[in-house]
């Protein structure tokens, strides 16, 4: 009966005690696995995001300073998002561009303050565009279509404008056809051959973003983000997007979101050697959340679990709104 390769406890020897499971344990997480995603306000107060426990739109001053902190604790890399007053938005989010932005005055501030810490800029329109969509629409057009070449030539600017302030890394998150390319270009010709491009290469139109869109009030004032962002239900496109930024110089890809598609992770994983990120989207941190509020999973358990997971498939870094806890965590 028994199959003599396996005898009872072959198994099962190597699995005892912590001392031999954490020697074989060979995925790993560390705080520079890590990158924090940041929501800065020109507001002077910080404000809790509802739907994201622990999650704060946080005033430029004190986002340094708590950069500071964090960095000082070993969490170093983080990515910035700007939360745009209506007044500052307009229909070609001409905002995000300005020094005056509070992710643009972030950057320079942690710049200022000589924090050793890497810094990205998440490049889109959707939290500066009075419509909520990554980039200005086509005139007349009744379907709200984003107009793919006149962003383009936004986003040139917009990661000029960062990367001036201090971005080590601009991160296009948009899903125009073309984008790596024209910001390659673009920081080129003003000089900026260092700053790097982590594009959101695989991108899915989901529905994990819920919680994102309150916290950085960018979200749609009609219509969805299908004609730009991946569909789910396309086991392959994520090739040809991938290859597409690899050609177009992208110095990192991600994939997004990252629990519900671990295996195109996985995939993306195996079929290229830049730098892989996955962003372990607010959708997916707020369902933990939730579980533990209810008292049906231990959150610690459960965000580390999830990370690893995310690891073990491939990712060598994590965008992860569990960052700040890890520092006691891990
Ligand atoms: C903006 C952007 C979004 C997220 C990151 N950048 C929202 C969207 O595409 O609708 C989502 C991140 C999250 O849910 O944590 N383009």
């Amino acid at each position: 009966m028994s199959d003599p390769r396996f005898p009872a406890s072959r198994l099962r020897r190597l699995r005892r005690g912590p001392a031999l499971r954490d020697a074989l344990a060979d995925v790993t997480l560390g705080l520079h696995n890590l990158i924090y995603p940041v929501f800065v306000t020109s507001g002077d107060e910080a404000r809790p995001v509802s739907s994201m426990p622990g999650v704060e739109q946080l005033p430029v001053k004190l986002a340094v300073e708590r950069i500071r902190g964090w960095a000082a604790s070993g969490l170093r890399q983080f990515i910035l998002f700007g939360v745009t007053s209506a007044d500052r938005k307009d229909a070609r989010g001409s905002f995000a561009a300005h020094p005056d932005a509070p992710v643009n005055r972030t950057l320079a501030g942690v710049r200022d303050a000589g924090i050793d810490a890497v810094m990205y800029a998440d490049l889109c329109f959707c939290e500066y565009t009075e419509h909520g969509h990554c980039g200005p629409l086509c005139p007349d057009d009744p379907a709200a279509t984003v107009d793919n070449d006149a962003t383009l030539e936004l986003l040139g600017k917009t990661a000029i404008a960062q990367a001036k302030a201090g971005a080590d890394v601009v991160a296009p998150s948009g899903m125009m056809d073309g984008m790596v390319g024209s910001i390659r270009s673009a920081l080129d010709a003003a000089k900026f051959d260092q700053t790097a491009i982590l594009a959101y290469s695989v991108k899915y139109a989901s529905n994990f973003y819920g919680p994102f869109r309150e916290a950085g009030e960018g979200g749609m004032k009609f219509g969805d983000r299908k004609g730009y962002q991946m569909d789910f239900r396309r086991s392959r496109e994520w090739r040809l997007e991938l290859e597409a930024d690899l050609a177009q110089g992208a110095d990192m890809v991600m994939v997004k979101p990252a629990v519900a598609y671990l295996d195109i992770l996985a995939q993306v994983r195996q079929s290229c050697d830049v730098p892989v990120a996955a962003y372990h989207v607010s959708g997916e941190y707020a369902m933990l959340h939730a579980a533990a509020q209810r008292g049906w999973l231990d959150l610690k358990a459960g965000a580390m679990e999830t990370t690893l997971a995310i690891r073990r498939a491939g990712a060598d870094l994590v965008l992860s709104y569990f960052a700040p806890q890890m520092i006691e965590w891990l």
